[in-house]
């Protein structure tokens, strides 16, 4: 399974990282702003590049979505977008400012390749709008966002309330797509007693992303009364690839709202059995096996290579 993610890290997308790292091949790896400036997703990525050891090519992209003003997310997962840990200063720089051109170039010279958006969709509308012919090139696209409710508002989740425009694109064109909406996310919690697990999963990096969760889970038990931690968003469009047999899905019919007062960055999911019903452009999943799923992220810290 190979494997290009596109993030803006952002706590669960340090796991989604660490996840993939060491179940799939990552390619490459753009980042783009949202959970915070561009500048500091492209460096918390070079960060947990080096923490589960891997050398893949980064591309910084977008600064800001394609429509709206850039928003981050510094509530949720503080100033520097993964507060929570003191991390190591990165290794190296990244490799390149395109990120559209390297998902392109990337795409077209990668058979079977799989891209995998834990962010704002902006660099892939971006490249989708420079090569159309890669939505019919790539495997498909992994993509955390929307859902049957929002997080940022009452029915828009943050990654496509970020870019609306961005997300539109990416769902209308044509290209296959598995989605972890909320619905989907919020039954993958990163609890205590899960946090403990992940503590002792490994001598250096687990009380390091221990820190990382019981940050992020602060954040979520702060704002919200239902929550015994924080969702590990991202990591499910991960799974989605790695280990399908943890979901039950549906096929649907998938738009995004970009001019509702109360509903943009909406993903609206017809539900409806009808036979005039549009056709199917959006796997949709439903339900996770939420306790093999740690496992597996538990095995992901455990392998990654220790730093002395
Ligand atoms: O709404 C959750 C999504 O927004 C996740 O990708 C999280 O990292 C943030 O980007
Ligand atoms: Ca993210």
């Amino acid at each position: 399974m190979k494997v290009l993610i596109d993030c803006d890290p952002g706590h669960d997308d340090a796991f989604a990282i660490i996840v993939a790292s060491q179940f799939s091949e990552i390619v490459g790896v753009t980042t783009v702003s949202g959970n915070a400036p561009l500048t500091l997703t492209t460096k918390n990525a070079r960060v947990v590049l080096d923490l589960c050891g891997s050398s893949a090519p980064l591309h910084s992209g977008a600064a800001r979505p394609l429509v709206a003003e850039p928003i981050h997310a510094a509530y949720i997962h503080g100033e520097s977008g993964i507060d929570g840990a003191i991390l190591p200063e990165p290794s190296r720089l990244a490799d390149g400012t395109d990120a559209a051109h390297f998902i392109i170039d990337t795409v077209r010279a990668t058979p079977d390749l799989w891209l995998v958006a834990l962010g704002p969709l902006t660099n892939i509308a971006l490249a989708l709008r420079a090569a159309p012919d890669i939505a019919q090139r790539v495997a498909g696209i992994s993509i955390m966002g929307g859902g049957r409710f929002g997080n940022r508002t009452a029915t828009s989740e943050f990654n496509i309330w970020c870019d609306p425009e961005a997300a539109s694109a990416v769902f209308d064109s044509g290209a296959k797509i598995v989605m972890s909406g909320l619905d989907l996310t919020h039954q993958l919690i990163a609890d205590p007693k899960r946090i403990e697990t992940v503590r002792s999963a490994h001598t250096t990096l687990g009380p390091l992303l221990a820190g990382l969760l019981e940050f992020f889970g602060s954040s979520y038990m702060a704002r919200h009364d239902d929550f015994l931690g924080a969702p590990l968003h991202d990591v499910c469009a991960v799974l989605a690839l790695t280990h399908p047999q943890l979901f039950i899905w549906k096929d649907a019919h998938v738009v995004v709202e970009i001019d509702g007062t109360h509903t943009r960055g909406m993903t609206v999911i017809d539900d409806r059995h009808v036979r005039d019903g549009n056709t199917t452009n959006v796997r949709v999943l439903e339900t996770i096996d939420a306790d093999a799923a740690f496992e597996i992220i538990v095995d992901a810290v455990h392998a990654c290579p220790s730093n002395g």
